[in-house]
């Protein structure tokens, strides 16, 4: 399911911002556009501000400037439950609900009335190396890299049109790494989901984007792919 996702001129201001001044955003001016299903890139230094964008693209947190819009319509006016369900955020630290990992795979669906799709569940869990786990297990007793399959899996099954991958594979290994990345550009193909996928990994930005954004100096600039910031950005750094 494709989707057009417009980001306005967006900010968020700085909490020990003054009154004034550009010290006052932790990033303003953010602008972007998806009109099509795409991999996009995330990538720039610790504390830009990366994770607060993508939170803020989920409605887990809110713009202090600018606007959002999913298919035409702002987030002023839309309902932020359907929202999140289209725009679904993985968090950089996987929080497990109380209860089993079953419980947790099923408990997101219900909360968004969706019914809970068992055979892709099992599929999913297939195709991330998870079907060793026992899904009676305590949640909170998983590892975690895990943990972190399992939340991707929890929101997968939300069928997102536009996932929000917070350093998706941070905790994993080289394996484990691998199968998220064939599983992710795979339900890019199959499914037309867009991936905004922060990593502080470039290797792997090539691997699973076709553009790139880099947030430095409290904004976004664009770069039409990773190979092109590479020679752009780190090229001019090492000549
Ligand atoms: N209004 C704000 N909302 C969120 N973070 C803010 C705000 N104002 C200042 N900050 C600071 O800005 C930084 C933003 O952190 P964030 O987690 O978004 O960065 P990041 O780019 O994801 O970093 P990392 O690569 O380490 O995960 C933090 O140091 C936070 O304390
Ligand atoms: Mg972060």
């Amino acid at each position: 399911m494709s989707a057009v996702f417009e980001i306005h001129n967006l900010a968020k201001f700085h909490w020990e911002a003054g009154e004034q001044g550009a010290d006052r955003y932790l990033f303003s001016h953010i602008a972007a556009e998806i009109t099509q299903p795409e991999r996009v890139a995330l990538i720039g230094a610790s504390g830009q501000g990366k994770s607060t964008l993508l939170r803020i693209l989920a409605l887990l947190d809110i713009p202090d400037e600018g606007d959002l819009l999913l298919n035409g319509t702002s987030y002023t006016i839309s309902n932020s439950r359907e929202w999140r369900m289209a725009v679904a955020y993985v968090a950089q630290q996987a929080v497990m609900l109380p209860g089993s990992i079953e419980d947790n795979l099923r408990t997101v669906s219900r909360l968004h009335g969706q019914p809970y799709d068992a055979v892709l569940s099992a599929k999913l869990i297939e195709q991330l190396g998870l079907d060793h786990l026992d899904l009676a297990k305590k949640a909170e007793d998983c590892s975690g890299g895990e943990k972190q399959r399992i939340s991707l899996i929890r929101t997968l099954l939300l069928r997102p049109s536009i996932l929000l991958l917070d350093e998706a594979t941070a905790s994993l290994d080289v394996d484990s790494t691998r199968k998220v990345e064939a599983l992710l550009l795979n339900r890019h193909k199959e499914e037309g989901t867009t991936l905004i996928w922060v990593t502080h990994d470039l290797e792997q930005a090539h691997r699973i984007s076709n553009r790139t954004w880099v947030m430095e100096e409290g904004g976004l600039q664009e770069y039409s792919s990773t190979a092109y910031y590479d020679r752009t950005v780190e090229g001019a750094v090492h000549s």
